[in-house]
């Protein structure tokens, strides 16, 4: 499949993001998805012209986009897609050929719970769309999937404003990953916390950790708060307790990828040591996820699948290998922080414990 990029988003194109820049967006026709090719960052911004559900699914594949929220809006714009292409189809070939995209989609990244909640929900809308006929269907299924992405970055933004309130007014938070503006639909979910925090005039410096092996923090985070002029240090990632050890850290900030019923946080791999490390030195670890992040049908973190990337992606670094040939690589991408290491979790309708019942009540009345 020949991918094409353009070097900027369209001029007529208003990106939802809010910000010059988007992980993905719609084209106004609703012909052509753009996704920012995170994997060039920070050395080239260019965005690859997505034309199908297949195609999409092949971009969330290989991280070009990532991020939970982020790959969630992806694969709603790729159901989207999809309803152009069958739209002239009758009502059951309609819904059939959406259930084909939506699980090809959803079976590329298994951890993030976003990807199938949004798929679930595009789903939803196309079999209450079938009986429209053909270009009304595609255009309801596209509309559907904007909505998505703007409420998202709506959730960023209340999230934001709930976690800034927690923090010093003059403060270092710790992130771990990218859980920014690049990995939602905008604004960011930890990061968001951060930039409600500076936007309400406190003082705030980030030390992103590098995030090994794929460097989210220390490609991602630094250039999208380095973008908006925020106090950005990136450590590796073993230098995390040393810094909490010589007080340079007084919160810890993490965005996640699904959170269990009774609090437990599958996020990026890492960060589970890293709020262990906040433990210690006696530092609140705070997470901040939308609801679409909550999956209250697995009771506790040990029901999450943990996605396992390829060994390349830690054994390879550019184009040397850095472990030898026979040596085993374990990869990972993701672990579970258990819910007693969590102090609380911003989401979009305000501060929630990291507990069964609290998180039943509030989701309840979300
Ligand atoms: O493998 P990735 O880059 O998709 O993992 C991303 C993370 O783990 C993020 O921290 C998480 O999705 C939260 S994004 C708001």
């Amino acid at each position: 499949m020949s991918v094409v990029t353009v070097a900027r988003l369209p001029p007529e194109l208003a990106p939802l993001s809010g910000a010059h820049y988007s992980a993905v967006e719609l084209d106004a026709d609703d012909r052509r998805a753009f996704v920012l090719d995170q994997r060039l960052l920070p050395a080239e911004v260019a965005y690859q012209v997505v034309e199908s559900a297949s195609a999409m699914a092949e971009a969330i594949r290989a991280m070009v986009v990532r991020g939970a929220p982020a790959i969630g809006i992806a694969a709603a714009y790729g159901v989207a897609l999809g309803a152009r292409a069958a739209a002239d189809l009758g009502p059951e070939a309609f819904v059939a050929a959406l259930e084909a995209a939506a699980a090809e989609l959803r079976a590329t990244r298994p951890t993030a719970v976003n990807l199938a909640w949004a798929v679930e929900r595009m789903l939803h809308a196309a079999r209450t769309a079938r009986e429209l006929v053909g270009p009304e269907r595609a255009a309801r299924l596209a509309a559907v999937a904007r909505e998505l992405h703007r409420e998202d970055v709506r959730a960023c933004r209340r999230m934001g404003a709930a976690g800034a309130a927690r923090l010093p007014d003059a403060c270092t938070v710790l992130t771990h990953c990218n859980a920014g503006a690049l990995a939602t639909g905008g604004f960011g979910t930890a990061l968001g916390v951060v930039r409600a925090a500076v936007a309400a005039g406190k003082r705030v410096r980030v030390i992103a950790d590098e995030t090994r092996p794929y460097l989210q923090g220390a490609r991602l985070t630094a250039w999208e708060l380095a973008e908006d002029g925020i106090d950005v240090t990136v450590i590796s990632d073993g230098m995390a307790a040393h810094c909490m050890a010589r007080g340079l850290v007084d919160v810890v900030v993490v965005g996640a990828d699904r959170i269990a019923a009774n609090g437990d946080v599958a996020n990026k791999i890492g960060t589970y040591g890293v709020a262990c490390l906040a433990r210690v030195h006696e530092l609140p670890f705070y997470v901040a996820a939308p609801w679409s992040t909550f999956d209250l049908a697995t009771p506790d973190g040990s029901a999450i699948v943990i996605e396992e990337r390829s060994a390349d992606e830690l054994a390879v670094v550019g184009t040397r290998r850095i472990v030898p040939e026979g040596a085993h690589v374990l990869h990972p991408a993701f672990d579970v922080t258990p819910a007693r290491l969590v102090a609380a979790i911003f989401t979009e309708t305000g501060e929630v414990a990291a507990e069964p019942g609290a998180i039943a009540r509030a989701y309840a009345a979300r």
